[in-house]
């Protein structure tokens, strides 16, 4: 008699939670260690103090820019949404270099991988290493999902992506996510039209893909403008490239003067509750806080801050050793505590000025006198 024996699938969450009480009951043999300090001799990646990844390939897309395939480790996720950006952290002479990417990968669990597409910048010594010097297997450290830069649930019926570049990269992941969805059944994919400027076919990102994409979806159109050859787009030739750009929600991603461009173009018409912008440097309001004498306590030095100058510039500029990673406001390298007086988020207007809080250096700027502890 043949004798059936019945395996069972441990769902996801299941085995997620599993996995934290054998974590549990680890830390109670390992104390006063973490099992966190053993296990990541049997495998890098199992770590609950931070996430990690363990970079799995480098896929080239043009002369200079390449995609990361990174399987992420404990704790991830698999939550972000389409449009959101990670922190990335590679070690290079010693210390973690920081910088943040544009998940091109749709939000989705089955797979496993996360992949983030990077052009180099002829400044950019960590952008032009992660595409030449990773080699696969490199274990990195990732920064959770963050930005607001996102469609919502469900998409607008008509939209309009406007790119510049490598602008592409968080519209590409909102592309894939629609056409996924689509093909799910779950709505049906809006009529969208991308208009995606770059200096040269070799230079745009994803050309192909792109080109193929809208081949095979009647509702999807795709502009592409060569501006070596074509010239910019500017915004008055707007109507003439997309007719109905007013009754479109817009997605914009590229450089800052095409985004400026944008918003003014847009707050002409009355429309600015129509256009949503990504820009990938940290901004700041030029006359954000008042500026004021930055004290560093451990080290007895000073500096003069004018407004708009963030704690680590001021640091930096006294030859305090300040540490940093992202320089942005991702990944948190840079906080210290703040022993007295008060700063300003130049993110969102936060203000800290309770002794002892923890600031990101990166991120504040002095209003008065204040006081750092290193
Ligand atoms: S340096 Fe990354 S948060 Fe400040």
């Amino acid at each position: 008699m043949a004798v059936r024996t019945a395996v069972r699938e441990l769902s996801p969450t299941r085995r997620r939670r599993d996995w934290f009480a054998v974590r549990s009951l680890a830390e109670g043999l390992t104390t006063p260690l973490h099992p966190d300090d053993y296990l990541r001799y049997v495998n890098p990646l199992w770590t609950s103090r931070e996430l990690r990844g363990r970079v799995e390939s480098v896929v080239r897309e043009t002369e200079d820019a390449a995609t990361l395939v990174i399987r992420p480790g404990w704790g991830w996720r698999f939550d972000h949404k389409a449009g959101q950006y990670v922190g990335i952290g590679v070690p290079i002479e010693g210390r973690y270099q920081w910088r943040s990417y544009s998940l091109t990968s749709t939000p989705r669990r089955r797979g496993r991988r996360i992949t983030i597409t990077i052009r180099a910048m002829p400044e950019g010594k960590l952008s032009g290493h992660l595409i030449e010097g990773l080699a696969p297997g490199t274990v990195v450290r990732l920064a959770a999902p963050a930005g607001d830069f996102v469609l919502p649930d469900p998409p607008p019926e008509r939209i309009l992506f406007l790119v510049g570049g490598s602008g592409i990269t968080p519209i590409m992941a909102m592309l894939k996510t629609l056409v996924r969805r689509a093909g799910e059944g779950r709505w049906p994919l809006p009529d969208i039209h991308l208009v995606y400027s770059s200096p040269t076919p070799e230079r745009m990102i994803f050309r192909e893909r792109l080109s193929r994409l809208a081949a095979n979806h009647e509702s999807l159109t795709f502009t592409p403008i060569f501006t070596d050859t074509d010239g910019m787009l500017t915004f008055d030739r707007l109507d003439e490239v997309v007719p109905d750009w007013r009754e479109r929600q817009t997605w914009a991603c590229g450089p800052a003067p095409m985004l400026d461009a944008a918003t003014e173009h847009w707050q002409d018409a009355d429309l600015e509750d129509a256009l949503h912008l990504e820009r990938f440097t940290l901004e700041r309001g030029g006359d954000a806080g008042e500026g004021g004498t930055v004290s560093f306590q451990n080290s007895g030095k000073e500096h003069e801050a004018e407004p708009g100058t963030t704690v680590l510039e001021a640091g930096e500029a006294a030859g305090v050793g300040m540490p940093y990673g992202c320089r942005m406001g991702i990944c948190h390298t840079c906080t210290l505590t703040l022993v007295k007086g008060s700063v300003t988020d130049v993110r969102n207007g936060d203000r800290f000025d309770q002794p002892n809080e923890q600031i990101q250096t990166c991120v504040t700027v002095p209003d008065g006198d204040c006081t750092i502890a290193i």
